[in-house]
């Protein structure tokens, strides 16, 4: 067997874990913490929450919420010099991927300097960061626990992939309570974007067993409970897309991901799209792509969903690629190209940005930027 590395952080997982976040900063040596989170999660309470908690601690809180829907380099250097500024010490990351990426590219610029650009690729970060802490309040972007942070090169319009077993945090509290605040678009979308990490990653050149049996249990998970958590916020199944979510992140930060999501990346740095959103789209004309390089791997993805998410017996004669397009469209998701982004005029580019991306690497079939292009054109 090659030798392979599988690297995760400690996490508190479970309802009403949240309450453990106080003694965990101070296990950490915080005392003044640089909080960072955004106005929507504000608007939900929990920012309200987490200040109570730590302040009852008698932590100082020091708050930051200048982000947008995907960071961008400008926000992570005001960070920064906040996280300077005030003299913090512990960085924790409230939200979904965009504050828990802002929180990486934050820790990474207060201990290594420069530019976030300066760190784009992998294993380019070489000074410790400040001890971080992550609470995810989506059940999708497994953030809170991968070596991954994407964020938007404004001037180039492109997303960087940061990679680096530095941006694993300290400490990841796992409350599936955040949840129930969420509509049912943001549960279906993190969901759809946590499927993709571990259908990507379960077919990765770079899966391990350790990878693997973590990728096959989310999509097992997200088969079974995408629809009771999106539909009707059952708290069962929006507790089992908690455990997918964290699953399918410690699966794709350790084996990485595939041509998907380096497409998601080039899209969303040009169009700003979410990766939720351009996902589902892409993701069954990017299995059709991959399928003859790992047939019996997709046929083991395609059981473990039949298996979760009893399917009439017609259905299982369908192809992966098929079922996935069907059970997204059920669930009323969007799956066109063309709806999400205004032209397809600059999809070359798109194209030949996604072959650099960091993510393209290990995908299981070498694609050329005409293949992705290819992939675009089926799923415009
Ligand atoms: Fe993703």
């Amino acid at each position: 067997m090659q030798i392979t590395k599988f690297a995760i952080p400690e996490v508190i997982f479970g309802n009403g874990s949240i309450q453990f976040l106080a003694s965990c900063a101070q296990r950490l040596g915080a005392k003044r913490v640089l909080l960072v989170s955004d106005k929507g999660i504000e608007e939900s309470g929990w920012v309200a929450l987490i200040r109570e908690i730590l302040e009852s601690a008698k932590l100082d809180c020091i708050y930051f919420d200048e982000l947008t829907a995907n960071p961008r380099d400008r926000q992570i250097q005001q960070g920064a010099k906040l996280y300077r500024d005030s003299r913090a010490d512990v960085i924790i990351g409230l939200g979904g991927g965009s504050p828990i990426d802002a929180s990486k590219g934050i820790a990474t610029i207060v201990s290594n300097g420069g530019n976030i650009h300066d760190y784009e690729g992998a294993n380019r970060i070489i000074h410790p960061l400040p001890p971080m802490i992550f609470i995810p309040t989506t059940a999708g972007s497994g953030s809170d626990v991968s070596q991954y942070a994407i964020i938007t090169d404004e001037k180039r319009q492109v997303k960087m992939s940061i990679i680096s077993r530095s941006l694993v945090p300290n400490i990841s509290i796992i409350d599936p309570d955040l949840l129930v605040t969420k509509s049912r678009e943001l549960i279906l979308s993190s969901a759809v974007d946590a499927l993709a990490h571990a259908v990507e990653s379960y077919v990765s050149r770079l899966a391990s067993p350790f990878t693997e049996s973590q990728a096959l249990t989310a999509i097992r998970l997200i088969a079974g409970n995408i629809k009771p958590a999106a539909n009707s916020k059952n708290r069962e199944a929006l507790k089992n897309l908690s455990i997918a979510s964290t699953a399918a992140g410690m699966s794709f930060s350790n084996a990485g991901l595939g041509v998907g999501h380096a497409l998601a990346h080039s899209l969303g740095g040009r169009y700003d799209v979410t990766h939720g959103m351009a996902l589902p789209i892409l993701l069954p004309a990017v299995i059709r792509f991959n399928q003859p390089s790992c047939e019996r791997k997709m046929a083991t993805i395609a059981h473990a969903i039949y298996e979760s998410c009893p399917a009439p017996v017609s259905d299982r004669k369908k192809s992966l690629s098929d079922t996935l397009y069907n059970l997204f469209e059920e669930l009323g998701i969007p799956m066109q190209m063309r709806k999400i982004v205004p032209d397809n005029s600059h999809m070359e580019e798109i194209c030949k940005l996604a072959v650099q991306d960091a993510c393209s690497v290990p995908n299981p079939k070498e694609a050329t930027w005409q293949d992705l292009y290819q992939i675009c054109s089926e799923a415009w």
